[in-house]
Parts: C-alpha cells; structure tokens; sequence
C-alpha cells in the first residue's frame, strides 16, 4: 500500500508564527508526510509576504510538496485533511487596545487574560466559527487543530456552536513548561517524564512530575522554582527559540513569587495575571505594552526575513528556526491520523474527568488521542484553592460566549465583573464601555 500523504491548510498564513510552523512540519516528513500545504487568510497582502517566502523554501527543501496560498475558501478549504488555525481577529491593531484599555483603569491589560482576553474573544468567536464552517462545507472528514486565542473562550464556543466539529484547541504554554521542568530535572526531554496537570486553558497546575521508573521529580523541581520560577538563566539551559523576548523571561522568573501559596502544585505562568494581579499593574507601561514589543520585535523580524528571502530568491542561509514548541501540532496530527494513542494536554470538555468541577467545562487536563480525537484521562477531585478559582474563571469565560451568543450586554458586563483581575462592577462597566466602542467593527451589537 502507497504510503499516506497529508494535505494541510494553516488558517491565518499571514501570522508571525507560520513560517516557523511551516519549517517544523517539515522537519517532521518522516512521520508526518505531506503531499500538500496551503496558507489561508483574510488579508492577501498580509499574508503575500510570507507566502512567497514559504514558497522558495518548499521549491529548495521539499519540491514534491504542493503550496498554495489563497484568500479564497473553497479553494483553502478542499481536499485538506487537517486545518491549522492560527489567526487572530482585529490582528496586532486591536490587541493593543484589549492591552491599554483596562490598563487605563488600574487594571491588567493581557492579550488571553482579563478584560483584553474577553475583548479578544468576542473577536475571535466569529471568525473561528466560521472557519469550522468552510472546514465542514469543503472537507467533512478533516480536524482542525486550534491554537487561535483566547483558546479558553473559543473552546467553549465551538462546544456550544459547532458541537459536532472536528476541533481541537491547544496551547504550547503547558509543553513549553514541561520542557524546562525536564531541563531543571537534569533530563533531556519532556519525553523522559510523566506530567500530571489539570486547570482550564492559562490556568492550571501540575500535580506530579515523575521520571519513568516512577519517582516524584515535583519537590526536586519546586526547590528551583522557588528560587528562580522557571527561568533557566541559572542552570545554563537551553531556552529554546520562542518565549526568549525578556518580558517573557521576566514572567518564568516571576513563578516563584507565587507558586509557594500552594506547594503541592507548580503552577502555569499565566496565573501571575490572577494571583499576582497588583504587581503586574504596577509593572506595565500603559503606553508600550506587549503588543508593541511584539510588533516591533517578532513581527518585523519575520516579515523582513520573509521580504529577504523573496529579494534574494533563496532560503539557503535563512535565520527563520524551526519552532520546536510547535512539534506539539505535530504529535498532535500524528496521534489522530495514525491512532498513536499518544498522552496530550488539550483542550476538552470535562464530563467528569475532574470529578468535583462543571462536567460542561472547557478544562485542559491529559487526554489519549487516537483517530476518533481526545478522551479525556480521569483526573479525579481538585483542591478548594484551585476549584474556587476555576470555578470564578470558567463562570468569566461562559458569561462572555452567553454574551456574544445572545448579544447581551449585561452578561459581558458580569463577565468582566466577575474576572479575578478587575476590582469593581463599576470598574468593569467603565473598561466595557471603552472596549465596546473600539470593538464596533467586530463585535455583535449588544443589547
Ligand atoms: P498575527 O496577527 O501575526 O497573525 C494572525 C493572522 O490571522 C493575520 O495574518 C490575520 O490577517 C489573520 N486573520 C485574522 N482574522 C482572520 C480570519 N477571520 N480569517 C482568516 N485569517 C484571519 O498573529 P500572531 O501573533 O502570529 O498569532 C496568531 C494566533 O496564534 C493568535 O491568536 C495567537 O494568540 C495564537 N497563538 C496561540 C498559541 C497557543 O498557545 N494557543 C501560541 C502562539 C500563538
Ligand atoms: C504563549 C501562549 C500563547 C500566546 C503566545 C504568544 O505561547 O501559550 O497563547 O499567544 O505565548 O505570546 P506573544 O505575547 O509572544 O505574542
Ligand atoms: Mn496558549
């Protein structure tokens, strides 16, 4: 029998994040083969630049592999066997409003977190919904694998829009941790351990860390954190090629001040922005916030990388690196086109697997993946520390979809109450009433 060829179609070709993704996926060809690859995105222009640099490398590297890339959905959409999406609505223009906005007020502005994660995810719930939707009009057969933000809130909307889809959300935060737990452990790979994790999406724990004859690496790893959070400055580790900017090196670091509240657990980064919420204020610059640092740093490198290879017409000497958090797409789409039975962290909706928490949830805990997608690992009962901030959490991002499902305002407004980072009602009434004027051009109409 002829070996199995893949065909792919990365959703938002336009973004920072391709090209890496591209490279990696094709550094993967022995277990993940592909006959076809295709970029799609709603801004050709955008997404030029980047295309016809993928184009020489493809053409150099892998001349078998088909590439196309197109605004068009039914040409993006057919004959693919998986969707990888990555794309962000309102791009870099609308993420440093979700950023300066609360700021205005005294209050964390965060791309996923806080108020700018509910912005975000009135954006993205439209435009995500309606990839599912060419997916399922052009290829029914395909997954999607989505890392598009804020992957909690997308999560659930696709549960309760598209409840049959073939579509799993991902993160590579979590991956990205447990590779240096495994550096600060003294072992080569995250293959080498055994995670054990539970929370919803940038907002969870690892309840064990065990290498494969089975013993406990968490306190042997929790020693370091509390020093030093998961910045591996100290150890001389490799810090790999994303997450190295020094903001994100300052947020590892940052783990320590707050990973002691709970010694039993490590916890993922992204809960400074709950638990560490004054300092983080106090920390910003409501004038350059993330976004700027991103545009000025990783979106101009890649596109004059990308502008580069163009106007020399080889790859040859590129600076453009694999992504290697990114593998974790890879393993994912191998687990389901080959049935590995693979352990992932994704995505899923609870049905009981943490049994003392929403079975309707949206959590991020240990799955099996196979051809028939993810089933869930049994996780079993959470502590009341971690259970009550879940609960408020998960209530932020169901009031958010119940707000753009029924156009209301008064939900978004709980929404935004309810989120750990703002103080007040009358503080989340005043940031609303902000994001829903900038947010005109994308939201539904609240009522
Ligand atoms: P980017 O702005 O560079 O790229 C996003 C692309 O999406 C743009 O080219 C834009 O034109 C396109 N786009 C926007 N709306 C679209 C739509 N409706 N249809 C098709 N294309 C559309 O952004 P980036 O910084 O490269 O990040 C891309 C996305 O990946 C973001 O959502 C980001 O949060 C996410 N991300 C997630 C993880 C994770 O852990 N889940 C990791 C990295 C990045
Ligand atoms: C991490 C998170 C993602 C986030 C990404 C990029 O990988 O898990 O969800 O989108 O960082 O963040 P940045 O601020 O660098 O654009
Ligand atoms: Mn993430």
């Amino acid at each position: 029998m002829a070996e199995k060829k893949f065909s792919v179609v990365v959703a938002g070709g336009g973004s920072t994040f391709t090209p890496g993704i591209v490279l990696m996926l094709l550094s993967h060809q022995e277990r993940f083969p592909l006959r076809k690859i295709k970029l799609y995105d709603n801004d050709a222009a955008r997404q030029k630049v980047i295309a016809d640099a993928m184009e020489i490398i493809l053409k150099e590297r892998a001349p078998e592999i088909e590439f196309l890339a197109t605004t068009e959905p039914a040409q993006a959409f057919s004959d693919v066997d998986f969707v990888m999406a990555h794309i962000r609505v309102g791009k870099y223009a609308m993420r440093e409003l979700d950023e300066k906005i609360p700021l205005k007020y005294g209050v964390v502005g965060q791309e996923t977190c806080g108020p700018g994660g509910i912005a975000y995810g009135m954006r993205s719930i439209g435009g995500i919904v309606e990839l599912v939707g060419y997916m399922e009009k052009y290829s029914p057969n395909a997954w999607m694998l989505n890392y598009s933000n804020p992957a909690a809130i997308v999560a659930e909307a696709t549960r309760r829009l598209c409840p049959n889809s073939k579509i799993i959300n991902i993160c590579d935060m979590p991956v990205d941790i447990e590779e240096k737990m495994a550096q600060i452990a003294g072992f080569k790979s995250l293959h080498d351990l055994e995670f054990k994790y539970f929370g919803l999406n940038h907002f969870g724990w690892w309840t064990s860390i065990k290498d494969k004859q089975g013993n406990e690496l968490l306190p042997k790893i929790r020693e370091y954190v509390y020093k030093h959070g998961y910045n591996l400055k100290y150890l001389n580790g490799d810090e790999g090629v994303q997450h190295i900017d020094p903001s994100w090196i300052v947020t590892f670091e940052m783990v320590k001040e707050f990973a002691p509240i709970d010694p039993n657990t490590l916890p993922n980064t992204y809960l400074k922005y709950y638990l560490c919420q004054d300092e983080i204020v106090k920390h910003s610059d409501p004038n350059h916030t993330r976004t700027n640092e991103v545009m000025e740093g990783r979106e101009k490198k890649v596109f004059a990388e990308c502008r580069r290879i163009k106007a020399v017409g080889t790859a040859k000497d590129t600076t453009i690196e694999v992504d290697a958090h990114a593998s974790f797409i890879v393993d994912l789409a191998t687990a389901i086109a080959f049935n590995t039975k693979a352990n992932m962290l994704l995505i899923v909706e609870n049905k009981g697997a943490i049994s003392n928490f929403d079975p309707t949830a949206m959590v991020e805990i240990p799955c099996i993946v196979g051809n028939n997608g993810a089933e869930p690992l049994v996780v079993g009962e959470i502590p009341q520390f971690q259970k009550g901030l879940m609960e408020q959490q998960v209530s932020v991002e169901k009031l958010t979809v119940d707000a753009w499902i029924n156009h209301s305002y008064q939900s978004l407004w709980q929404a935004l109450a309810m989120s750990k980072t703002v103080p007040s009602v009358r503080v989340a009434k005043l940031i609303l009433d902000d994001l829903i004027a900038a947010n005109k051009d994308f939201w539904p109409e609240l009522r």
